[in-house]
Parts: structure tokens; sequence; C-alpha cells
């Protein structure tokens, strides 16, 4: 409960540099009275200024200040709440505003308006709305309980009922749905890109294997054909170099040919000559009978058996000749041989080479053919490490999943708490529990001020009124007075059930020409009555320029009056 001690203003609208000072807790029904303009209504704006930074009355907060002194206009209101005391200054011409608790000044460095949220959320639980439905009733602003809009209805219930909480917990849960569901669109973008990696991931590993395998086969085949080559090389070669060897032998045979050929050409060349010799020495003795030289005669026996012995000599000789050149051609044919035999030998050295030539070229390919298949294993190698990528990128899905099923989970259950905090929900259900005592209290007021009607609110708020002459009738078929009876009836209750709720419960109200108008003389009485003997701690202000009717009804008269162009009470 909120306990309002005292205001103090000063320089606010007509009250001038001397304070106007009211003690709200002093005694338990006050009447303010004073003139048209003597600045009675004034300490409503000034409490509703001091606490919520604007006027109970539409006046904006730079015609707030005196118009005489224009500056230093000053408002300072003290309460307890609990066993806590709280004064809260605000002023314009300068700006001050300050909330101080047991006589500790609160943080100056926040921003104004959180300050001032502080102040109505957190000190005051209590707002503007609240206030001047519950509070402060002004007959200039004062807008009936029945007059407001559903949702104003329903604010000040939920104010009175303690229960705005839930709204607050709404809009913080819509918060938390709202970005819970943006987490969850990223997760499914993630989760999209995630899925496009891993088939692009898995295509790769595909298209490595087949294209490592197609290679590695390829090569494969090659290195095969090549080892064939090679072994059918080697067998030519094997086939030559058996040849060589037997051609090797065979050459064995003709390898004197040329040796002997020589001898016997030599030989020939010495038989020429012999023939010649004989030639020459068978003419001399055919020819000469006496010798040219000694001039001497040759014995003609003796010439003659030189001749025959010549013939003879000469006819062996040519025998021989014949025999040495026919040995001569054979010598020549087996030189000839050789020769051929030398030069199928060379011819196949020089294939064999060529062969082992080839023979090293396949071994090379084939050398580096492995070094190639070697390479791709080792990228099918690497493919592990593909192969691991892509399980990451699975293993980053599966998160992906995890995180985003555990925001849906979250979602789903805001989605039902804010289910309950909605107004349909838990809210109502309190509602619907305080609804029949609201009614009964408000029946109870009215049957107080002998208005005998029965008056129900529905959970929207919306009233049913039965009376013994109408079935039907609704809030504006009744007169203005009986319409301020129904007001003063709901004002009681709110007020009852915030003082049993403990909720925007305080000891001020305030009623500033609220039923001076509408209500008769029964009606004021009435309700002079009620203020007086059933309302519990309270201290009731009532404006009235009822003076002659009220006067003696009421604890303490406070009168204001305007000296030289200020306001302030009349002392
Ligand atoms: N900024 C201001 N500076 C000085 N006086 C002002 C200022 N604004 C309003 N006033 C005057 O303050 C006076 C007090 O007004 P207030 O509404 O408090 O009178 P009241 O006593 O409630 O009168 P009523 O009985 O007619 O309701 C008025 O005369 C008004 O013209
Ligand atoms: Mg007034």
């Amino acid at each position: 409960m909120i306990l309002f001690k005292r205001i103090k203003f000063k320089n606010f609208l007509s009250s001038g540099n001397t304070p106007t000072e009211i003690n709200f807790a002093e005694v338990p029904t006050t009447l303010i009275v004073g003139t048209n303009g003597s600045g009675k209504s004034t300490m409503l704006d000034a409490l509703c200024f001091v606490l919520f930074n604007k006027a109970f009355r539409k006046i904006i907060k730079n015609q707030l200040i005196n118009s005489t002194n224009e500056k230093e206009c000053l408002v300072e209101i003290e309460f307890n709440i609990s066993d806590k005391e709280y004064k809260v200054i605000r002023g314009i011409k300068p700006n001050i505003f300050e909330i101080w608790i047991d006589g500790v000044l609160q943080n100056q460095v926040a921003a104004s308006n959180d300050q001032q949220k502080y102040l109505e959320d957190t000190i005051l639980k209590l707002n503007y709305k609240s206030f001047t439905q519950i509070v402060i009733l002004g007959s200039a602003s004062f807008v009936p309980f029945m007059q407001l809009s559903a949702a104003h209805r329903r604010e000040v219930v939920e104010d009175l009922l303690d229960i705005k909480i839930f709204s607050t917990m709404n809009s913080i849960l819509k918060e938390k749905i709202r970005n819970s569901n943006e987490k969850i669109k990223e997760f499914t973008l993630l989760e999209k890109s995630t899925d496009e990696k891993i088939l692009m991931q898995t295509d790769f590993i595909e298209e490595l294997e087949k294209r490592g395998k197609e290679n590695i086969e390829k090569k494969q085949n090659k290195i095969q054909e090549l080892f064939d080559l090679e072994v059918s090389v080697s067998d030519e070669i094997d086939v030559m170099q058996k040849k060589v060897v037997s051609l090797n032998s065979q050459l064995e045979e003709f390898s004197d040919a040329a040796i002997k050929l020589k001898k016997l050409t030599s030989l020939k060349g010495k038989i020429q000559q012999k023939v010649i010799s004989i030639n020459e020495e068978h003419k001399f003795f055919n020819e000469n009978s006496v010798c040219p030289t000694c001039k001497q005669s040759i014995e003609e026996d003796f010439r003659s058996n030189k001749v025959n012995e010549i013939e003879t000599n000469s006819k062996d000789l040519k025998e021989g000749y014949v025999e040495l050149e026919k040995t001569i051609e054979d010598e020549e044919k087996r030189e000839e041989q050789f020769i051929q035999i030398s030069r199928e030998i060379s011819r196949l050295n020089n294939e064999i080479s060529k062969d082992n030539i080839c023979i090293s070229n396949y071994r090379k390919n084939i050398k580096e053919l492995q070094n190639e298949i070697e390479t791709i294993t080792e990228q099918f190698e690497n493919r592990n490490i593909e192969t691991e990528k892509l399980k990451s990128l699975y293993k980053e899905k599966e998160d992906n999943f995890k995180k985003k099923s555990k925001y849906k989970e979250t979602v789903n259950y805001f989605d039902f708490a804010q289910l309950l905090m909605k107004d349909g929900g838990v809210k109502s259900k309190i509602i619907q529990k305080y609804i029949p005592l609201m009614n009964q209290q408000i029946n109870k007021y009215l049957q107080m001020m002998e208005f005998y009607i029965n008056f129900t609110l529905d959970d929207e708020f919306k009233e049913q009124i039965k009376s013994p002459i109408h079935e039907d009738f609704s809030y504006e078929s009744f007169s203005e007075g009986e319409k301020m009876r129904i007001n003063l009836a709901i004002l009681f209750t709110w007020r009852e059930i915030a003082r049993m709720k403990n909720s925007i419960s305080t000891n001020l109200l305030i009623l500033d020409e609220v039923f001076d108008s509408s209500l008769d003389n029964t009606g004021t009485d009435y309700f002079t009555k009620i203020i007086k003997y059933v309302i519990k701690d309270t201290n009731v202000f009532v404006i009235s320029h009822k003076t002659d009717e009220l006067i003696d009804k009421f604890d303490k008269i406070i009168m204001f009056e305007k000296v030289k162009g200020f306001s302030k009470i009349h002392a």
C-alpha cells in the first residue's frame, strides 16, 4: 500500500513562491473549498505531475510554470511503501527529477525516461490511467469506468488485480518467440547450405573414386601391354642371341680362309715367277746352241735334256698352278661365307641392341605409369580426408538439426506459455475469480446509496443491469445522478479490491467536484456516510462547492484563496 504523506508545491500553476503544503495523512476526511479559480484543482495537477510527469488536466508542461514568476516550478511528494520512505521531486526551470529512498538520492545517471519507468513500474506499481481511476477523480477529466473502452477497462482491472505482469510476460514471450523463430530461420538456411555442401562433397568423392579407378585400371592395362611387349621382345632377343652363338661357331670354320688365301696368293705369285723363268730358260736352250756370253758351244744332249727337263717341269708347274688356282677359288668362297656370316652376326647384334633399347623404353614407361598409379592412389587416400570432410558436414547437419529442434521445442513451450498469458488465459481465470466479488461489492455500495438495481459486470467488463422496473438496462440509460452512484460504487469497489489485493492500494482518494452537479442531497448524504464509515484506511479529500451541505460532515476543512494573484491555503 502506498501511504501518501504530503505534497508541497510552488510556482506551479497559480501557486507562487511560497510553497503550498497539504498533509494527506492527517485526518480521514477533508473538504477543500474555495471560490472558482482559487487553486483547488491545482493540487491534482501537482500530484499527477510529480508522479507521472504530466498534469491531471490536459495542460502542457511549459504552461505548468506560474506565469508570473516563470521559474522554479517545483513539486515534492512524500510517501511510504512498506517500511520505506520515498520522496519524489520534480521541477521545471530548472528541470529536476529526483527519487529519494530512505533519504538516499537514487541513481541520477539513468535516462529520465528509465527513471520514470522505474518509478511507475517498480516503486508505485501504478500508472497514470489507474491512478486517475482509483486515486484522483476530477470532474474535469474523470472518465467513469463504464465509459472507458473495453481495453482500458481491462487495463484498469489488470492493474487492480496486479496481473499486469502476465501482459508484460506476454510481450517478453512474444519477443522471445520472435527471436527463436529468427534462430529457426537461420538454422533452416544453414541446413540448406549444409545440404548443398553435402551433395557437392558426395559428388566430388564419387567422381574422385570413379576417375581414380578408371585411371588406375587404364594404366594397369597399359603396364600389362608393355610387359607383354617386353616379354615378346626378350624372346626375340633370345632367338637372335642363339643365332649369333651358332653363327659365331660357324664363323670359326671360316676364320682361317683369309690367311690361307693370302698364303695361296703369294704362292701363286711365286709360281707365276717360276713359270716366267722356266719359259725363259726353255727359250734359251731352244734357241741357243752356243753360249752368247762365253761363246762356248752347248752340247746338244745337254741342251735337249735340258729342254725336256724344262718342259717336264713346266708341265708339272702348270698342273700345280691349275690346282693352286682351284684351291684359291675355294678359299675365296670360304672367305665370302665368313664375311656373310660376320655381316649377319653384326646385323643380329644390331637388332638385339635395338630391342634392348625398346625394352629399356618399355621399362621406363612402366615405371612412369607405376608412379602415376601411386599418385592416383595417394589421391585415393586423400579421398579419406574428403570422406572425413563429408562426415563432419553430416555432423554439422545433425548439430544444426538438434539446435533447431531445441529452438522449435522452446517455441512450442513459449507458444503454450503465451496461450496462458493471453487475455483468454490465466488472466481471464483470475479475473473470472474476482468478477463475482466485484459484482457483490458494487451492489453492496449501490444498496448503501439506496440505489436498488442488480448491476453485474461480465468477463469483458460489460455491464448487465437489472432493476425492478427495467429488465435490461444499460449504464447510459440512467440519469446523471444514478450514473454517479454507479461510478462511485465502482470506485469504492476498486479501492476495496485494491486494499484486499494490496495492489494499487493507497490511502489517498481525491474527488474534485465529482458529484457536485449530479448528486442530489440524499446521494451526497449517502456518499459522505460511505466515506466516513465504510471506506477504511483512507484519507479522502473532497473538493466541492456544496460547502453548506458538507461542511459539518468532514473532519477538516481546507480553504483555498487567491491573494495578490497567487493561490494559497487560507490560514
Ligand atoms: N501557468 C499559470 N500561472 C498562473 N496561474 C495559472 C496558470 N495556469 C492556470 N492558472 C490559474 O490558476 C487558477 C487556479 O485554477 P484551479 O483550476 O486550481 O481553480 P479551482 O480552485 O479548481 O477553481 P474551480 O472551482 O473553478 O474549479 C486559475 O485562475 C487559472 O487561471
Ligand atoms: Mg477546480
